[in-house]
């Protein structure tokens, strides 16, 4: 019998250790939750959120011409007023790109 439950959470955090490793990957429909839900606010999120002249949509954002990867990513690591620093880690940060990506399809 093998119901010791020091085993039981050995396995369960292996598992969860595995599964966080496995989506180290951008997922572009995690991003699109995060900018519904934070930067809608203030941004005009494809068809949702706020419009205005001083602020650019994501449909804007999403010409890489004129704000590329590193621009964003330079951006959202470190915003200036008046956007808040919202204190994204890493991986929301490339999921929000991912989903900025696919907005200009
Ligand atoms: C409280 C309002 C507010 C929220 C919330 C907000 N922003 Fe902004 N954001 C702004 C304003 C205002 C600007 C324009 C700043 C400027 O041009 O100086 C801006 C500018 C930007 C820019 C352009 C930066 C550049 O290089 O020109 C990007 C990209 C951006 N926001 C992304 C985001 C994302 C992604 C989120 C959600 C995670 C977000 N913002 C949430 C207010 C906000």
């Amino acid at each position: 019998m093998n119901r010791n439950p020091v085993n039981w959470l050995a396995a369960f955090l292996i598992a969860l250790v595995m599964g966080a490793s496995t989506a180290v990957s951008a997922d572009a429909s995690q991003g699109q939750k995060l900018a519904t839900d934070w930067c809608s606010a203030c941004h005009f999120v494809n068809g949702t959120g706020q419009a205005s002249d001083s602020v650019p949509s994501f449909g804007q954002m999403a010409s890489p011409a004129t704000y590329p990867d590193a621009r964003l990513r330079g951006w959202l690591h470190a915003p200036h007023p008046p956007m808040p620093d919202l204190t994204l880690s890493r991986y929301d940060i490339d999921n929000i790109i991912a989903y900025i990506r696919t907005l200009g399809r």
